[in-house]
């Protein structure tokens, strides 16, 4: 699938693999997906743009670089928080935005009912997390108001995501480079994920 990578590292799929497991409880739900999520982020990051940075070492002139953008990183609630804390320990500079979204039960429409962002997000490497791309309805709703804001460098990290979540993002957004660990098989009737890992926000937060 174009600009869809889903990472096949055998740690990542060992991790997935025990928060797909109905057993896990909410305390090794949570450290297990906070582990998964550094092993993501080590590849999604791979293609950020560098500039050539000189230091001076102890001994001499070391050529070296530095990331060209700022970064910020935009957990949509409450799942992605799952995955911000290990993600911002490897990115410790990182600027943090929120992005509060929740389905309707029934219509499965994404309704914001929070937003914590510049007003300016052109200059940013943004980093979109959300561990489940469902129909695509909130990775859509997120991506149309990171582009308002002027948005140009993004990339959208998932744990699951669902055919028909990656087809809406990628006809509303074509460029837009996805990085999951699983593409499954398909939404039931109820919009939830087959295989899945069930409703994440309820398994991290025991709500
Ligand atoms: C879940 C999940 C995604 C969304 C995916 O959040 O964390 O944000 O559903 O579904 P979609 O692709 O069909 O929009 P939910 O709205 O259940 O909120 P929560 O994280 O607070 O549980
Ligand atoms: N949200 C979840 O948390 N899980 C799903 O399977 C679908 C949407």
């Amino acid at each position: 699938m174009r600009g869809v990578t889903v990472i096949q590292h055998p740690l990542v799929q060992h991790n997935l693999t025990r928060l797909r497991d109905k057993r896990t409880g909410p305390q090794e739900f949570r450290r297990v997906m906070s582990e998964v999520a550094a092993l993501i982020i080590y590849e999604a990051t791979r293609s950020f743009g560098v500039r050539p940075h000189s230091v001076v070492t102890p001994i001499g002139t070391s050529r070296g670089s530095q990331l060209k953008r700022e970064v910020i990183l935009v957990p949509v609630l409450r799942a992605g928080l799952g995955m911000m804390d290990s993600i911002l320990q490897l990115i410790p500079h990182a600027r943090v935005g929120f992005i509060g979204l929740k389905r309707e039960e029934k219509s499965l429409r994404a309704l914001f009912y929070h937003k914590s962002l510049p007003k300016d997000l052109s200059r940013f490497e943004v980093i979109l997390i959300d561990p489940m791309l469902a129909t695509g309805g909130s990775a859509v709703s997120a991506m149309d108001l990171l582009s308002e804001l002027g948005a140009k460098h993004v990339r959208l990290v998932n744990l699951v995501a669902a055919p028909e979540g990656i087809a809406k993002v990628r006809s509303r957004y074509p460029e837009l480079p996805i990085f999951t660990a699983a593409v499954d098989k398909k939404l039931n009737r109820h919009g939830y994920i087959v295989p899945g890992l069930g409703d994440a926000g309820d398994r991290l937060f025991g709500v």
